[in-house]
């Protein structure tokens, strides 16, 4: 049973995978793309996120772009990680031209994704790799489209330290009131945390498996995964660089692949240390209903494996 998907994204490097995951798994149906800022501008996720859909030959998928910034506060980037233009390391191509040109979609986020779930014959997965800023507006703005959500899978969080802040991911350290909105909805929600993504690392193996399938995908992605491995090895002394996103699709994809646990889950908004920080009560501490489901697990080398297959499948 194919599932369909809107991959609400802020590349970054590894959403560039969560992209070309989403778009080469036969599992799942990419319905659309939207961005917001988060590891770079707005104008450089949304330009980024064509640009991967480009290189990949991914046309006929529409990209709208979202919120400049979280809900209530000013946005943090991250280009120590994936430098200035949110995507170091290759020459970016034009994603108006080439062979395989993905223009940016006229309407904003909120109206893509109204649109693209009033369409489907059935509730459609979100599956959102950065600050969740776009769902949490969507659900503010439509409420009614809920029933139309078949689930929301994000990667962010933690179930113990975080990246941004000691106790903080950050995703969710970008925009803590956008993730606590959502987690109010009811929506049945999926968190892919560090815990988890930082066992998806970049080893030198991995990255000669993806580059020997030798297709444009892989040379682009290959160019990629050597600045972002580098920068994560200057920032965090991880020279197998950890790629995040793309683990919140697998959950999706191929389920096997990921372990989760019902769990409570809620986010700090007020914390003089820990505004951001996830707390994910997986003892039953507090004694609080269940309102998640969170990442505990990963079988890595099944995961690689569908990373392999999805990439071998694009342009
Ligand atoms: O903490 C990792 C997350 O923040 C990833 O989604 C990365 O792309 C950045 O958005
Ligand atoms: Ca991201």
């Amino acid at each position: 049973m194919t599932v369909p998907v809107i991959v609400d994204c802020d590349p970054g490097h590894d959403d560039v995978f969560a992209l070309w995951l989403a778009a080469g798994r036969p599992e799942l149906d990419l319905l659309a793309v939207t961005t917001v800022g988060g590891n770079v501008s707005l104008e450089h996720t949304s330009r980024n996120a064509r640009i991967a859909l480009s290189v990949a030959g991914v046309t006929g998928v529409p990209v709208a772009a979202g919120a400049p910034g979280p809900l209530a506060r000013e946005l943090s980037t991250a280009e120590w990680i994936h430098g200035e233009n949110g995507l170091g390391g290759p020459e970016l191509p034009d994603p108006d031209a080439g062979p395989s040109p993905v223009r940016l979609d006229p309407r904003t986020a909120t109206e893509l994704i109204a649109d693209t779930l009033a369409a489907a014959s059935e509730p459609v997965a979100i599956i959102a790799t950065g600050p969740i800023t776009n769902v949490a507006v969507l659900l503010r703005e439509r409420p009614d489209l809920a029933p139309r959500i078949r689930e929301v899978v994000w990667m962010g969080g933690s179930t113990d330290r975080g990246n941004a802040t000691p106790y903080a991911e950050f995703n969710a350290w970008v925009d803590p009131e956008a993730l606590d909105l959502v987690l109010r909805s009811g929506v049945r929600f999926t968190m892919v945390g560090l815990n988890v993504t930082h066992r998806a690392l970049v080893t030198a193996s991995v990255r000669e498996r993806l580059a020997a399938i030798g297709n444009r995908t892989a040379r682009f992605g290959d160019e990629l995964l050597e600045f972002f491995c580098r920068t994560n090895d200057e920032v965090f002394g991880m020279p197998d660089g950890p790629l995040h996103d793309p683990v919140a699709v697998a959950v999706l994809a191929d389920p096997d692949s990921v372990t989760v646990a019902r769990t409570r889950l809620d986010v700090e908004l007020v914390g003089s240390e820990t505004v951001g920080a996830t707390s994910v009560d997986l003892d039953g501490m507090l004694g609080r209903e269940a309102n998640a489901f969170v990442a505990v697990g990963i079988d890595v080398d099944r995961f690689w494996a569908g990373v392999e297959a999805a990439v071998a499948g694009l342009a």
